[in-house]
């Protein structure tokens, strides 16, 4: 699929070193765009990212944790002076980092996970907000349906960093809107990444297949397909809303 006004705009994905967000960068760069590919520990996960960008369009590799405000200052300028901009922001970078239930689960635990869900959309929406307000460009923000389920075994605190997500989209569509930036979100459901082969065994893998009504785990592409949706002009009058995509694993009337 093509959306024609998506060429030549400026893309900066977070955590497309892997999985969702690798898949994201790639289908941008299919539209024409010049797209930052973003990664924190996974070097040659980037490397290999740019170099299927640059297929494509252009791009730059830019490292950054994004839990660290100085770092992201530094990477959204990057990013900014090289493309001359931004016009569309995902924030995906994020991690269930381990399974840990609320009756064991540690303090720095706790703080790691809002940290790397939640204070990261806030602080590279932040540093990138003066660039999008000159773009009026989009932001699509990566939430879980975990954030409305409470999230598997060991992942309450995690699901609940993801709700906090949600809640921050409605929050920064409400007071981004007078600049034009629109902000949305996308739902993964349980999409077949690094992410699941790290925290989920090969039987719950096999387990979350069968209960899905599509038959199947999703893939980044599913996902990435509808953030490229949400950040184009087809979603044009869309903004504080969500897309899930889990092939109706979990639905809500
Ligand atoms: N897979 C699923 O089923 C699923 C479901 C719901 C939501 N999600 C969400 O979708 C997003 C992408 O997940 P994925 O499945 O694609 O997982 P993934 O393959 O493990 O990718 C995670 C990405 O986040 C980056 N990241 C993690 N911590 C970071 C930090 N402190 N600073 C900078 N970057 C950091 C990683 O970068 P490095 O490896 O380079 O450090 C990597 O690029 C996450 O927000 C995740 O919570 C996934």
């Amino acid at each position: 699929m093509t959306y024609q006004d998506l060429k030549g705009k400026k893309v900066l994905v977070t955590g497309s070193s892997s999985g969702i967000g690798a898949a994201t960068a790639v289908m941008f760069s299919r539209q024409g765009c010049f797209v930052g590919v973003h990664y924190f520990r996974t070097k040659r996960g980037g490397e290999k990212t740019l170099a299927q960008v640059k297929k494509n369009a252009d791009g730059i590799l830019l490292c950054a944790d994004v839990r660290d405000k100085k770092q992201v200052a530094v990477m959204v300028k990057q990013f900014a002076t090289k493309a001359g901009g931004i016009d569309i922001l995902v924030n995906n970078a994020g991690s269930l980092i381990e399974r840990q239930p609320f009756e064991s689960a540690t303090i720095k635990y706790h703080d790691d996970v809002f940290a790397t869900n939640v204070r990261s959309v806030f602080l590279v929406t932040q540093a990138a907000l003066p660039y999008l307000k000159n773009s009026s460009g989009s932001i699509v923000n990566i939430g879980s349906v975990a954030g409305h389920t409470g999230g598997g075994e060991g992942a309450g605190l995690y699901a609940a960093a993801k709700a906090a997500v949600a809640t921050e989209t409605i929050a920064m569509a409400k007071e981004f809107a007078r600049y034009g930036i629109r902000v949305n979100s996308v739902l993964p459901g349980f999409i077949e990444t690094r992410f699941h082969q790290r925290f989920s065994s090969a039987e719950q893998r096999r387990i979350a297949a069968q209960q899905t009504p599509l038959g199947r785990n999703g893939t980044a592409e599913d996902v990435a397909k509808a953030v490229l949706f949400l950040a184009s002009e087809a979603a044009g009058f869309i903004t504080g809303e969500y897309i899930a995509v889990n092939g109706g694993l979990y639905m809500r009337a």
